[in-house]
């Protein structure tokens, strides 16, 4: 599979097949974050693997509320990534002071894609998590209460194997040339 079809084949997947998820595939998609660009190569990420199924429910659970429901389908997911954001080396921490711009959080943006790109090629599904309750998911799984947690993936063979059609905005509206 070339890049611009992977690409076209990434996308969010909201309902997984019981299938488990092989280790070495799941290790593979670790490998592609660990090989992300990040400012001043800081690479201030770590990813918890949670694929005990009672562990992984927890977490499921903890992705929406009784408002807020639309992340329910993460309870079909046979396993869940949990990224955590860890300290930044001090060039990159200047720099974030300086220029104020977080790049901790872009640098887990695009380990996160590294992550949800290498499992597409592999046949698996992802879906980013950016609604859960932080402060519950970091006591569950020990995690300091300094380090934040922004992101979490779900993952898991989907249930449906065919993609959907893109909505995005036109080309025309997010290219320009030379100027604004
Ligand atoms: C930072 C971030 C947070 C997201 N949080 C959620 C979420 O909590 N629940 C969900 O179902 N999808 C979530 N998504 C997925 C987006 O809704 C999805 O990427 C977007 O609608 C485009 O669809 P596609 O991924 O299928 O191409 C998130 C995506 C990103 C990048």
């Amino acid at each position: 599979m070339d890049f611009s079809e992977l690409v076209k084949k990434r996308e969010s997947v909201r309902k997984y097949s019981s299938r488990i998820v092989e280790q070495d595939k799941i290790d593979m998609c670790i490998e592609a974050a660990r090989l992300a660009p990040s400012a001043c190569n800081s690479q201030p990420w770590k990813i918890i693997v949670v694929d005990d199924i009672a562990l992984k429910e927890k977490i499921a659970g903890l992705t929406y509320d009784n408002i807020v429901k639309f992340n329910k389908f993460v309870h079909t997911a046979p396993a869940i990534l949990v990224m955590v954001m860890e300290r930044a080396n001090l060039s990159s921490l200047i720099g974030t002071q300086l220029k104020n711009i977080n790049y901790r959080l872009i640098d887990m943006g695009i380990a996160a894609e590294h992550i949800c790109l290498q499992a597409a090629e592999l046949g698996l599904g992802t879906c980013m998590l950016g609604w859960f309750n932080q402060c519950k998911i970091k006591k569950l799984l020990n995690i300091p209460k300094s380090k934040k947690v922004p992101l979490l993936i779900s993952i898991g063979y989907p249930e449906n194997s065919s993609t959907r059609e893109k909505v995005r905005k036109s080309f025309e509206d997010i290219k320009s040339h030379l100027k604004y």
